[in-house]
């Protein structure tokens, strides 16, 4: 919670904290050297009068200490529009910080590394987007929030994980575009009871519909983008994890295949996952995204026990650490800039997006 007007934590503090929630998790040695961090983190935040957003994948050091606002894409989206500070530090990936400054021109958006990228982020470009809307002309074009902002100036609305299904409805039209995660598209479609296809560009403004054709009714066009993390779960994981924890309750993110969020005995959001999580009453929890998530769940909730597949990883997230968000306040790097020809355009869909919901408690 924001920490304005209140005394400042000292590293001791900090430290105490940090014992009793990831204790189990971090050696003491750790702790100390995150303590002192943090201490510095939180002074920094107050002098250059910075709120922290931080993404539901970050550190548990970071995670747990220094961040004003935690949650995932679309409640950082709505932290970012709503905060009245003149610095916006993202902790999270590029996409992320760069819907911040769409939402707050006149603010420093600062992001604690200087790449972030993402994998979905990266498959798709604003020509595809435009070769797309010639293709299937006066077709609504739904973009996935992980998408830089040239590629959402293109596109009608944006939409996270946990309003996909919403944002595809609000459009009342039998034909959607959605990009670029194939998979999100094939989850989504299964929700709305929607048809997929998946076009390829074959040149320039020119499209191969895949031997289907959008005569069909509730169609979804969606584009071969994956999440390099989340498409490396299989259902044999599944099958292979409840053979040997026959109790286990399985989580798995949208971004996952179709076949493994069938499988999976819930599907949602990061902070979908964790509400899940902290309601059920099972014992043993698998969560199949991004492993940072299950220490933070854990750490917050110390009766519950999570299994972890954590040999696949998003470098991506794991850029953004506690020592660069003390560096990215002490030298104000790095800063997100967007054109404003390209902003303009890529707030009209980030703020559709706002206005379809749901809300933050
Ligand atoms: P969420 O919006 O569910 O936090 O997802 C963001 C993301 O990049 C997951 O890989
Ligand atoms: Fe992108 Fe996947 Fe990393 Fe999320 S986990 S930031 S979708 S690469």
């Amino acid at each position: 919670q924001p920490q304005w007007g209140l005394p400042l934590k000292t590293a001791q503090d900090i430290y105490r904290d940090l014992q009793s929630s990831l204790g189990d998790v971090l050696p003491d040695a750790e702790l100390f050297i995150k303590a002192e961090i943090a201490a510095e983190v939180l002074r920094l935040k107050v002098e250059r009068d910075a709120v922290i957003l931080g993404h539901n994948y970050m550190e548990p050091a970071l995670f747990h200490t220094v961040p004003d606002f935690q949650g995932d894409s679309l409640e950082l989206s709505r932290r970012a529009a709503e905060t009245d500070k003149s610095v916006i530090v993202f902790c999270g990936v590029r996409f992320m910080a760069e819907t911040a400054k769409i939402l707050n021109p006149t603010k420093t958006v600062l992001l604690p590394t200087e790449k972030g990228g993402c994998s979905l982020a990266e498959s798709i470009t604003a020509a595809d987007v435009r070769a797309l809307r010639e293709a299937y002309p006066g077709v609504p074009i739904v973009t996935y929030i992980n998408t830089y902002a040239d590629v959402k100036a293109e596109c009608d609305i944006c939409c996270t994980s946990s309003n996909a299904a919403a944002v595809v409805e609000s459009l009342k039209s039998d034909t959607v575009i959605f990009l670029p995660d194939e998979f999100l598209a094939r989850n989504v479609a299964r929700e709305t009871g929607r048809h997929v296809i998946v076009p390829s560009v074959l040149r320039k403004g020119t499209l191969a519909a895949g031997g289907d054709d959008t005569t069909v009714e509730h169609t979804m066009i969606a584009w071969k983008g994956r999440c390099e993390v989340h498409e490396l779960f299989t259902p044999a994981d599944i099958d292979v994890v409840r053979k040997q924890y026959p109790d286990v309750m399985i989580l798995a993110h949208p971004e996952c295949s179709p076949e493994v969020t069938a499988k999976a005995d819930f599907s949602g959001s990061t902070t979908a996952m964790i509400r899940a999580v902290e309601k059920s009453k099972a014992k043993r929890f698998l969560l199949l995204t991004e492993c940072s998530m299950g220490d933070n769940i854990v750490a917050a909730n110390p009766g519950k026990e999570m299994l972890r597949l954590c040999s696949h990883r998003c470098p991506h997230m794991h850029e953004i650490t506690l020592e660069q968000t003390r560096d990215s306040l002490k030298f104000m790097r790095w800063e997100i800039d967007v054109p404003e020809h390209i902003r303009v355009r890529a707030l009209r869909a980030v703020e559709r997006m706002l206005a379809v919901g749901p809300k933050i408690d």
